[in-house]
């Protein structure tokens, strides 16, 4: 008895740490604490995983990768009968020596197309029937080369307007095949991998008009008994956007038609969506204020509980680079603004977010 009593204080000291819900532990992983709900992934360059400090980081905290620029049909396809695998090979061999698994990204998009796909010989814009058969090799190429090591892809990307008055993109896949594109692109993703899980992928899903929009698409191709299995929320949200209720929303309104929906690339702006917002806000400064950190770690921490209470519909969370050292956004959408939208600091330290995000 009396030596219960010794262990007290020890038992004390281990309450306080944990119910002080700021200590966090150096090797669990964002991985570890989401085991029982879904996978937690990165957008990876080939650069990052030869990076030691990078792939470490990688490795402690998520357990599924997404090629961010690899795999799009410009970078693995420069022409037409050739393939550089290079990149997209050393992402996947990374994934298997490590077991985490992977996201393809894309087989079907307007940007990021190589020079030749939409055009002849001659320069002029070819017809249906040989963009069609140059989605399929493309598909068929890509999509059989990683059979079995690539779980789930996002087969199309961005096919509604940006224009809310209108529907579908008017992008050359539209004007050239009509929407039979992306009708087609996922039959031939399935007939190349029937395993894999595909995803149509979009951004601003959980603003009201682009999300009916997103729904009408997919309803479409759930009706036409088109293989997709799910739809990607890309959730380039910022510390503005979305609302709890309009993410709510959006997840329940695409589980009625019975898809699975990941989150696919996370990333909080600390600065409104709006155009050119520098413009709008002349005295913006790049700095990461406690006030912006505060909000950041209020959003990340809502969404975050809003996926685990939805655990049995989202089954996946990809961020969308590693760390506030490089992202994306610091090009994006005004050039050298320095933004701060990920749950790891320039220091490749866990953030204020990050304690949120795993404390729960
Ligand atoms: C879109 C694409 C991604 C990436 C981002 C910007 O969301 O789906 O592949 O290009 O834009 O990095």
């Amino acid at each position: 008895m009396k030596r219960l009593w010794l262990l007290l204080p020890i038992l004390l000291i281990l309450l306080r740490l944990t119910s002080a819900g700021q200590e966090i532990s150096s090797t669990k992983g964002l991985k570890d604490y989401y085991g029982k709900y879904f996978p937690i992934g990165v957008a990876v360059s080939p650069y990052s995983i030869k990076d030691k400090q990078e792939a470490a980081l990688i490795l402690r905290e998520f357990n599924s990768i997404t090629p961010e620029n690899a795999m799009k049909m410009g970078p693995i396809h420069p022409a037409e009968d050739r393939y550089n695998w290079r990149d997209a090979d050393s992402i996947v061999a990374f994934a298997q020596a490590n077991q985490i698994k992977v996201r393809g990204h894309n087989l079907c998009w307007h940007e990021q197309t190589p020079s030749w796909l939409f055009y002849d010989k001659q320069g002029n814009l070819v017809n249906k029937t040989v963009l069609l058969q140059r989605l399929k090799d493309h598909i068929f190429n890509v999509v059989g080369r990683y059979k079995g090591k690539i779980y789930a892809w996002d087969v199309v990307n961005e096919a509604i307007a940006d224009d809310s008055t209108q529907f579908l993109r008017n992008s050359l896949w539209y004007k050239i095949c009509g929407e039979d594109f992306i009708f087609k692109a996922f039959e031939y993703a399935h007939e190349a991998d029937p395993n894999a899980i595909l995803f149509y992928n979009d951004y601003n899903t959980e603003r009201p008009e682009k999300r009916e929009r997103v729904y009408r698409l997919l309803k479409k191709l759930k009706d036409a008994k088109v293989p997709v299995n799910g739809v990607g929320l890309q959730a380039h949200w910022s510390v503005y956007e979305p609302t709890q209720k309009d993410l709510i929303t959006t997840i329940k309104r695409f589980a009625s038609l019975g898809l699975k929906v990941q989150i696919t690339e996370l990333d909080m702006s600390v600065y409104p969506w709006e155009k050119n917002p520098r413009a709008l806000r002349p005295n913006e400064q790049d700095t990461f204020t406690p006030d912006l950190e505060q909000k950041q770690a209020d959003e990340y921490a809502m969404v975050f509980k809003v996926f685990r209470n939805y655990k049995d519909v989202i089954s996946g969370v990809t961020f969308w680079n590693i760390t506030d050292k490089h992202t994306w956004l610091d090009e994006y959408p005004v050039k050298g603004r320095k933004n701060y939208p990920l749950l790891f600091d320039q220091n490749m330290q866990r953030k204020k977010a990050y304690l949120r995000v795993v404390n729960f």
